[in-house]
């Protein structure tokens, strides 16, 4: 195999990265566990030998160069451990392969004396490194941490790989939203969909209009218990945050460090009342509005009017500088009619415009964004109503309710990220078993999140190619703590990644089960709040 000399920042960079993962995994390494790679490779080759960590002192060459990247915290984690960094670390070598053409391949070699990780990008290499982490087990009777000898030749089954979290029915701090990343660079998910927009609560500072988060940020108080059940109960609190410009780029280059890109979410027209309370003239009736208190789908919308287009293509400005990724999402879902079928402004735009109804209004404006977006070198993606009254011309589709959205839009030859309801809404319950903290709704166990194909049987072979992958949606009405995220997402999300990452023939649930049983310790370790009795739900009947 060709090797190309590795280009020495990024060697640098990838040892940083190497020991910034590695030392807090070493603890997690499991009394002689078995072998637990989540999602599975595509092909592995077990060898009956180990590499010891705990010698790596003396597998190491005698080099005295300082470690790179200077950060005190990874001296910190490394000396906990006991760990000089001094010695060097060519037991780990990298080597970028041009010859591997799949942007996210990589392969693993494991030897007595020598790890090495070969890729096309720097983003193979991160997917191998984060393989190696979860080799290292614990010898039970020497306490030696060791990676058993292995070759692995891996890469995804889908480009597209993604986790959502809305922080604006509740908000999360940075801190948080790092862990969620860290949890996502761990099962090799690719894409991290920030939902910053709401009804109840506005959460990216946006320099231009400030009263987007001195108002639009907070909300007096928040519903008490589940939204069905009367009459509805407050609890008084005022609620809110929002993330600086500063606090956004940190998050954007922590991410891409880890892999990881961010599409943000800018919802429009509808779910739109937190802007609608601090700007209220671009509404249809002027308001005036408050960030709602309560969960659902309000009537009042941005109005079709110019001033709103001006304000959003100011706001998406802002947005544009701070994420660099192709994609912005701009919502589109649950946008209500009712205003705008009274407003004149709104009933001359249909008129001016040749439109037929309020659809295809919806339709020109999510059409007008895209123009501007486009125009910007970036791509929009919305929820499955972009469809209604038309679809614009290069928009991707994520479908949610249902997967009828993303097979008319994949057979309109339009990129499509599957999302349906059932059973990729993580805000659903997990389990039918006693005391399961309050959830929306619904019943999204882990086997249905394993058994689930983002292509659907019936899409016509064809338009295969516009599947990019799926996409689990952590919706936060009943979510109010990190704790609670966690609960819903472990260990659903292990299975969600092992569905778009691994090909159908490797996929096994019981296997899989033995090896999550392996990661709950892992978890253990990371401090989160999982749902640890998976085992007593229902086994499917198909795998
Ligand atoms: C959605 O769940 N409203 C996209
Ligand atoms: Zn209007």
């Amino acid at each position: 195999m060709m090797t190309a000399p590795f280009d020495r920042r990024l060697t640098w960079f990838m040892i940083f990265m190497a020991f910034a993962f590695l030392t807090p995994m070493c603890s997690q390494a499991q009394d002689g566990q078995r072998l637990a790679i989540i999602p599975a490779p595509q092909q592995i080759t077990i060898k009956d030998d180990r590499f010891a960590w705990t010698d790596f002192g003396t597998n190491a060459a005698p080099e005295t160069r300082a470690f790179p990247g200077g950060s005190p915290w990874v001296y910190t984690q490394l000396q906990e451990r006991g760990i000089e960094p001094l010695h060097g670390f060519s037991f780990l070598q990298f080597h970028i392969d041009s010859s591997l053409v799949h942007p996210e391949a990589y392969i693993l070699e494991i030897t007595p004396r020598l790890v090495e990780i070969t890729a096309g990008s720097r983003q193979g290499l991160l997917y191998g490194m984060t393989t190696l982490l979860q080799t290292i087990t614990k010898d039970s009777l020497s306490g030696q941490l060791y990676s058993p000898c292995l070759l692995i030749r891996d890469q995804p089954r889908f480009p597209y790989r993604g986790m959502h979290l809305d922080v604006c029915r509740h908000f999360f701090p940075v801190s948080f939203v790092k862990e969620y990343i860290d949890y996502l660079a761990f099962y090799k998910f690719n894409t991290f969909h920030w939902h910053l927009t709401e009804d109840q609560g506005w959460r990216i500072e946006i320099k231009r209009y400030p009263k987007l988060t001195d108002i639009g940020a907070w909300r007096s108080e928040t519903l008490i218990g589940h939204y069905r059940d009367h009459p509805h109960q407050f609890d008084g609190q005022r609620y809110g945050g929002y993330y600086t410009q500063e606090e956004i780029r940190d998050v954007v280059a922590y991410a891409r460090d880890r892999g990881i890109t961010i599409i943000p979410e800018i919802e429009m027209p509808g779910h739109a009342l937190a802007a609608l309370s601090a700007y209220p003239e671009l509404s249809c009736t002027g308001g005036p509005f408050e960030p709602a208190t309560k969960w659902g789908v309000f009537d009042d919308v941005y109005c079709t009017k110019e001033e709103t287009f001006t304000f959003l293509q100011h706001v998406l400005d802002e947005v544009i500088e701070l994420f660099p990724g192709t994609y912005i999402h701009i919502g589109g879902d649950e946008c209500p009619k009712t205003r705008w079928a009274e407003c004149p402004v709104c009933q001359e735009t249909i008129r001016s415009n040749g439109l037929a109804d309020e659809h295809e209004l919806q339709s020109w404006f999510i059409q007008r964004i895209e123009r501007y977006l486009n125009a910007k070198g970036r791509r929009l993606i919305g929820w499955d109503e972009i469809l209604e009254g038309g679809l614009a011309p290069e928009a991707t589709v994520m479908s949610w309710r249902g997967v009828q959205g993303g097979l008319e839009a994949a057979s309109q030859s339009h990129d499509v990220i599957m999302t349906p309801g059932k059973p990729c809404y993580f805000d659903h319950y997990q389990s039918t078993q006693e005391g399961q903290p309050l959830a929306i709704g619904g019943y999204n166990p882990l086997s249905d999140v394993y058994a689930w194909d983002p292509v659907p049987p019936s899409l016509d072979p064809a338009f295969t190619q516009y599947i990019l992958g799926g996409q689990a949606n952590v919706w936060t009405e009943y979510m109010p703590d990190e704790q609670q995220v966690e609960y819903m997402i472990f260990p659903r999300m292990a299975a969600m990644a092992e569905t778009l990452w691994s090909v159908p023939a490797n996929r096994d649930y019981p296997d899989f089960l033995d090896r999550l049983d392996v990661h709950t310790h892992t978890w253990d370790q990371w401090g989160v709040r999982y749902f640890a009795s998976y085992r007593q739900e229902p086994i499917p009947t198909t795998k």
